[in-house]
């Protein structure tokens, strides 16, 4: 089969698309011909050697990439959840390898979902990572409810704008920092107030909020608790911010979880969940969708076609 390939870490040229053996099913585990595979931040970040990579060992030669969205080829002895044919989506073995690159990935079932009916194998492959990040932080971790203020940082980013929908799914009054380009994106996902982070502090342009979702770290995630009243909650997926002790703050890594995925399914299926797909790039031009990604102020994800 066809996959991308990598040996070492460094720039995009590492990444060679070759022929590799198709791998197999082994017990509890599906054979997915993959139609599309999603690309998120942690792939660049670990290609580049600054990411996730301390978690991986020694992978090489690896192929790269967590986010598939396929069809089931052959399931592996004791898979009951999933047949031949079934259309799956899932983020493969992450923190592990995941080798989603490929014209075939071998992924534990509890990995994978059945994919939404109405949604193509491009938007599905976007989701998984994305999503299940923004479901773990708003819904299991901040535990938001109906009527609270919640603010999401990067509201147009991959995370940021499924993290909107799910937080106006929950009912929640939603707070969304932007710079002028995602202004229209995050509106139109159903946030009810916008704060363009590059003309004034967010932290003080609106009233301390419930909630703050941060997905941008650094200088953000810094003065992320000023915008928390007193006995509300910080999450956040880039970092770890100062201790305040009148705020509880977490922080995690995204997993695997076949829950909250068919969760995410159904809220996609009933039309209240869309991810935005910024461009998809054919497998074979891999190293264009990385420096894509790279070169930030994205709106929404990034989206390897594999093929049908
Ligand atoms: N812990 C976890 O499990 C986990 C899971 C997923 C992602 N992450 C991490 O979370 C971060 C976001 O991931 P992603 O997939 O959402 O990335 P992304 O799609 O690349 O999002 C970048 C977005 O951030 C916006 N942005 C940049 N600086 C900003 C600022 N100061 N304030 C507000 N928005 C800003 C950009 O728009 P403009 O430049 O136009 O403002 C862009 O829309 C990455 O660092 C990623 O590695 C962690």
């Amino acid at each position: 089969m066809k996959a991308v390939l990598m040996y070492q870490t460094g720039d995009v040229d590492v990444m060679r698309y070759e022929d590799v053996p198709k791998p197999e099913a082994q017990a509890g585990e599906v054979l997915v011909k993959v139609f599309a595979a999603g690309i998120n931040p942690v792939d660049w970040k670990t290609r580049a050697g600054k990411g996730i990579n301390g978690l991986l060992g020694d992978p090489y030669p690896m192929i790269p990439g967590w986010d598939v969205s396929g069809v089931v080829e052959a399931v592996g002895e004791g898979v009951s959840h999933f047949k031949g044919g079934d259309e799956v989506f899932g983020m493969v073995r992450f923190p592990k390898v995941g080798s989603a690159y490929a014209q075939y990935v071998a992924s534990p079932e509890s990995d994978l979902a059945i994919k939404p009916h109405n949604v193509d194998h491009v938007q599905a492959a976007a989701v998984p990572l994305a999503g299940l990040t923004a479901w773990q932080g708003l819904i299991e971790l901040a535990d938001i409810q109906a009527g609270e203020r919640v603010m999401v940082t990067a509201a147009a980013g991959g995370v940021g704008h499924l993290a909107v929908q799910i937080a106006k799914w929950k009912g929640a009054n939603v707070i969304g920092t932007v710079s002028p380009g995602g202004k229209e994106l995050a509106e139109s996902l159903g946030a009810d107030e916008l704060i363009d982070y590059t003309s004034q502090p967010f932290e003080s342009a609106t009233a301390p909020v419930d909630v703050v979702f941060d997905t941008v770290g650094g200088e953000t995630l810094q003065r992320a608790p000023k915008a928390v009243k007193p006995g509300g909650r910080l999450v956040t997926i880039a970092g770890r911010p100062e201790e305040r002790n009148d705020i509880k703050v977490y922080s995690f890594l995204v997993r695997p979880d076949a829950s909250h995925l068919k969760e995410i399914a159904t809220l996609m299926a009933a039309g209240h969940l869309k991810c935005v797909v910024a461009k998809a790039f054919p497998l074979s031009e891999v190293q264009a969708a990385h420096e894509m990604g790279e070169a930030g102020h994205l709106r929404g994800k990034i989206v390897l076609e594999v093929g049908q």
